[in-house]
């Protein structure tokens, strides 16, 4: 069983998506947050999970508050590291500590909209499609191997919220799903770094993709 620890910032819905969803192939050991005010504390701390905050506020760097964080990751012992809506971008010290097992959702489809406001974005560009994406993370923002995508349709009529709910949505059933598929090591990389499923991720990934 692997251990897996969450880093959030705020409401924590994909966190508790991933809680409720549970799997003999992992254990959440801690959720921990940048800022003791995150809501999803509390659900973490209902569900039995250690939650606790290291606050950035409380640091002059970034690269010291990256220190005191990898300290409170490590003390669970992760095999794996979820960010899941935190909102600090990383050092590159911090990401090659967990270089490989570190993994974010971002809504878009990447490598469309890295970034903040997604949703607005997509909608100001027209697109038909839009969804949500996990990937490994690496130092650049937004821009590591793709695990997963799901697709939505852009409605006519949508407005920022309705199109960011139909997106949360598909994450909340992405996410855990690729969590899981981590800890049963159904994921690999070729040779050119790109992520292969295995096993029950790739048809499920096709699924979620609007293949099948
Ligand atoms: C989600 O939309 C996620 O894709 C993005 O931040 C949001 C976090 O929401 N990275 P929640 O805290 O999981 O509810």
């Amino acid at each position: 069983m692997k251990n897996v620890v969450i880093l959030i910032s705020g409401r924590g819905s994909n966190m508790q998506a991933i809680l409720d969803q549970p799997s003999p192939a992992f254990r959440i050991a801690a959720v921990i947050s940048n800022s003791a005010a995150a809501p999803g504390l509390d659900v973490a701390r209902a569900h039995g999970v250690p939650a606790l905050a290291v606050e950035h506020t409380g640091f002059a760097t970034r690269e010291a508050f990256d220190t005191a964080l990898a300290q409170a990751v490590d003390a669970a012992q992760p095999d794996l590291v979820v960010l899941a809506g935190f909102m600090r971008r990383l050092t590159p010290g911090f990401v090659a500590r967990y270089q490989d097992r570190i993994i974010n959702i971002h809504p878009s489809l990447l490598p469309l909209f890295p970034g903040l406001h997604t949703h607005r974005r997509a909608l100001e560009a027209g697109v038909k499609v839009h969804g949500c994406t996990v990937h490994f993370v690496t130092p650049e923002l937004d821009s590591g191997p793709i695990i997963a995508q799901a697709v939505v349709p852009v409605l006519a009529g949508d407005d920022e919220a309705a199109l960011a709910a139909r997106v949360l949505k598909q994450e909340h059933i992405l996410y855990p799903r690729a969590v899981r598929w981590f800890c049963e090591d159904l994921l690999s990389r070729d040779a050119g770094g790109r992520v292969r499923l295995s096993g029950d991720a790739a048809a499920q990934a096709q699924i979620a993709a609007g293949a099948a």
